[in-house]
């Protein structure tokens, strides 16, 4: 194995994939934060690795196959080469543990999200003594202990942070109380100094991350109080959150959308089906009726707030009429960038072995909820054309020949623009769009625009 005994001293070189939700995406750039105090740099090249770590996703379908599969190819790229030390984290790590040692020798390490803070003792003890180890406590409050000592490095245009993990809801379908645990809220004053940490380097939009991330709860402070604390810092020019529960929108969260400057106006609220039988099945404990009450209020405050959502499609036990009401709501929310997946039974959840609504029928309702969203999407981003809209400028193409940016409601936007406009919002005049992007022209004016 091409790890060396004491990686502090030399540099070593750590590939990481992940799968999954953007707290995954948090918690993979935080791992890298972590183990670069002990000597390992960034690869984008699988084969310059002396290290894998795959981090990994258990929300549907055959996750656990998918990973076994990864290490196959990790296994043929390093036949003729030293093993590299193979680490698996996230959520099938945490689901599978000391099975995926047994089930697979290539694998080395398997870690949970809720261990992240021993990773790099594993790592060294690992190097030292050879033994393979599971790290699956649920320890939220020394993981971000932990990693509040340590700065987060990520200083992209657009960062997340996370202040909230794991759930107590318990939808029958979902593995995530299981895989992220109990509902932990990060201490306030930490996340402001990652805050500020982050737009130092160069962040201008924070996304607050949490599987519940509107139950944030610190004592007297809620997700309110912490929009209108991250508000204050000048350099952030944008704030989002994700993933709420209609439950835990309360009258306070509400009412941040009628004095908040940055808070943008996209609410992505999974509601899952349009029934409440369905809902009720599914143990989501809210309503059509409250969901429809944040709809209206919001629109109400705000006409130009948008809201996107997550479904699922052919729940055991949903009808034709459920399945209607499902649309009738798309219809009349009018969801702009929303993701539908059939229902995938998962192991361990209540809804795990109910019987399963035929295959065909499934495919047939994915296909017209699907075709509803696509319509909506191509509508809504019909409206921008020849508007000026303003976009957070992220990054250059790939082939570096233009710009990537977000307007305000997440939709990509490619243009024109210079390498001094990133990190900037800038306008810039729609002229063609498909389904998912914008594409358009800067407006001249900088001086006066540019913020
Ligand atoms: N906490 C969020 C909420 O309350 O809706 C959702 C978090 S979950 C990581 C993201 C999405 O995955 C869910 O909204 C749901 O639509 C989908 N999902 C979860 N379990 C699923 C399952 N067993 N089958 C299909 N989709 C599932
Ligand atoms: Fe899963 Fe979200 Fe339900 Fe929690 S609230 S169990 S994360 S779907
Ligand atoms: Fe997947 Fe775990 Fe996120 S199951 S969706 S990576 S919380």
């Amino acid at each position: 194995m091409g790890l060396r005994k004491s990686p502090s001293k030399m540099s070593q070189k750590i590939f990481i994939k992940t799968f999954g939700c953007q707290m995954n995406e948090y918690d993979s750039n935080r791992i890298f934060d972590s183990v670069k105090k002990i000597g390992f740099e960034k690869t984008d090249n699988y084969e310059d690795a002396n290290c894998y770590l795959l981090n990994t996703c258990h929300i549907r379908d055959k996750a656990k196959e998918k990973v076994y599969h990864e290490i196959g190819r990790v296994k043929k790229i390093f036949r003729s080469k030293q093993k590299p030390l193979v680490i698996i984290a996230g959520c099938v790590a945490q689901a599978e543990n000391q099975e995926m040692l047994k089930r697979e020798p290539y694998i080395d390490l398997v870690i949970g999200p809720q261990s992240y803070h021993k990773i790099n003792d594993t790592i060294l003890n690992y190097a030292q003594k050879k033994k393979k180890m599971e790290e699956t406590e649920f320890d939220a409050i020394s993981k971000f202990k932990y990693f509040s000592k340590i700065k987060n490095e990520a200083g992209k245009v657009s960062s997340f942070l996370t202040i909230q993990e794991g759930c107590d809801k318990f939808c029958n379908f979902c593995v995530v109380p299981y895989t992220r645990g109990p509902e932990y809220s990060r201490p306030f004053q930490k996340i402001i100094d990652e805050a500020k940490y982050l737009s130092e380097k160069g962040t201008k939009e924070i996304i607050l991350l949490g599987q519940n991330v509107n139950a944030y709860n610190d004592g007297e402070k809620k997700l309110s109080n912490l929009i209108m604390e991250i508000e204050k810092i000048a350099d952030i020019k944008r704030i989002r959150y994700t993933t709420s529960h209609p439950k835990d929108m309360t009258e306070d969260l509400l009412d941040v959308y009628k004095i908040s400057q940055k808070l943008m106006p996209l609410v992505h609220l999974p509601i899952q089906s349009g029934s409440d039988k369905i809902l009720k099945l599914m143990n989501r404990k809210h309503t059509i009726n409250d969901y429809l009450y944040i709809f209206e209020k919001l629109k109400k405050i705000n006409s130009k707030i948008e809201f996107s959502s997550d479904f699922i499609i052919s729940y055991p036990g949903e009808q034709e009429n459920d399945f209607n009401n499902t649309l009738n709501l798309i219809e009349k929310i009018n969801f702009i960038n929303s993701y539908s997946f059939i229902f995938s039974p998962r192991p361990g959840t209540v809804a795990a072995d109910l019987n399963l609504i035929d295959k065909k029928i499934s495919v047939e309702r994915l296909e017209k909820v699907q075709n509803k969203l696509f319509e909506n999407q191509i509508n809504r981003n019909k409206l921008f054309k020849n508007q000026t809209i303003d976009v957070l400028v992220e990054n250059l193409t790939d082939d570096k020949m233009q710009t990537f940016g977000r307007s305000q409601y997440m939709t990509s936007v490619v243009f024109n623009g210079k390498k001094e406009h990133i990190g900037k919002i800038v306008p810039v005049k729609i002229k063609k769009f498909n389904r998912t992007t914008l594409f358009g022209e800067i407006v001249e004016d900088l001086n006066k625009k540019v913020a």
